[in-house]
């Protein structure tokens, strides 16, 4: 655990204002090779890699001023309401980086955050919600060291998002992230996650996601119970080197260019996400009708065109259709006239590959 100390916050070198802000826009991100089960304090169990996106992101205000009391002290408003019902989560977040950042007792704290996601589209916002956190406490850190290396920054900023939601660790930075160790990945460790350290092929380059909206209601089991079900899960080991295999091989896909074999393993990866779902106990669906219906569609019309279209899935029932920005004109008409009526109330969202977070304030 040498590298988690170097996190530790050392003494300041400078001083920060009494008060003051600091906001970062941060991207939501939709796993390749997918992260699902985990040990330790949100270390994960296999290593996976992501698209960060661009269109789906969160923005997120810190103000800080100084305090008398050595607690964590919070207020947090989503879209201008005050929002009780989002402390426990936060809080959480706070006591685990305490040990990283340990100036944020001297502070009180107003959160302001929005994403621009409608909040109950199903699409998680832990992701881009806890980069967003971590890279203003990063600011905070930064104006207090202003020495800081950005390689610092970036690396202890994925480090603290990971502790609030382990797929956080890969919304601080793009196009591609790999987080978890793997003997391909220079540079990879549990601990955060870094930018794919190889040159990616022109077929990758402004990759679409549209994302279809098929159930916009709450998750019926959290993320954090499926991870836990993967402990003593009879399938696990070979998930988890399966996992790291796939990795390989996407890899090598988003260095060749090869669509075909990045189509294969990715809708692989998520259909096993989900059948590590299915196989649990308890055992749980988390698709709905309609997920499958998009499925069944996008491979019939894959079948007919020889299209370079793919689907993946999230921990939900919504279906995210990944395909090369030159062949957006016919795909994108091909989701809109035959897999819209699948969604809830028609509504999707147009997302490319982004390139990480923005620093606002
Ligand atoms: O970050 P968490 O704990 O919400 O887990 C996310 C898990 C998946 O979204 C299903 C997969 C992934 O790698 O993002």
């Amino acid at each position: 655990m040498s590298v988690a100390l170097d996190f530790i916050f050392k003494a300041p070198m400078a001083t920060l204002p009494e008060k003051g802000s600091f906001a970062w826009k941060t991207p939501s991100n939709i796993a390749l090779v997918k992260y699902w089960g985990k040990y330790g304090m949100q270390l994960p169990k296999n290593p996976s890699i992501s698209f960060t996106l661009d269109a789906c992101f969160t923005l997120t205000t810190l103000e800080f001023k100084r305090k008398q009391s050595k607690e964590i002290n919070f207020d947090i408003y989503f879209e201008g309401e005050k929002k009780d019902g989002f402390k426990p989560k936060i809080w959480q977040f706070f006591e685990r980086i305490q040990q990283y950042a340990s100036f944020i007792i001297n502070y009180h704290f107003i959160i302001h955050t929005r994403n621009s996601f409608p909040h109950s589209s199903g699409i998680a916002s832990s992701a881009s919600g806890m980069a967003a956190l971590s890279l203003c406490i990063m600011s905070m850190e930064k104006a207090l060291n202003p020495t800081m290396t950005d390689d610092y920054f970036y690396k202890k900023a994925s480090f603290l998002a990971r502790l609030g939601s382990g797929s956080a660790s890969r919304s601080i930075e793009g196009p591609v992230v790999v987080w978890g160790k793997h003997q391909d990945m220079k540079g990879s460790n549990d601990l955060y996650g870094i930018p794919f350290p190889f040159t990616i092929h022109k077929n990758f380059k402004n990759f679409h996601d549209t994302i279809l909206l098929v159930d916009k209601g709450e998750k019926q089991v959290s993320s954090t119970i499926g991870h836990n079900l993967m402990v003593n899960h009879p399938f696990a080991k070979e998930r988890f080197n399966q996992a790291s295999k796939n990795l390989s091989l996407v890899s090598e896909t988003l260095q060749n260019g090869g669509l075909d074999a990045f189509i294969n393993i990715v809708e692989s990866e998520a259909l096993t996400l989900h059948a590590m779902m299915l196989t649990s106990h308890p055992y749980f669906i988390l698709m709905k009708p309609n997920t499958l219906s998009i499925i069944n569609k996008i491979w019939e019309y894959r079948a007919q065109t020889n299209a370079p279209i793919c689907f993946t899935l999230d921990a939900g029932a919504n279906v995210h259709i990944l395909y090369p920005e030159k062949e957006k004109t016919r795909i994108n008409q091909f989701i809109m006239n035959e897999l819209l009526p699948f969604c809830q109330k028609n509504h999707y969202i147009c997302d490319r590959v982004g390139f990480g977070a923005k620093q606002i304030l």
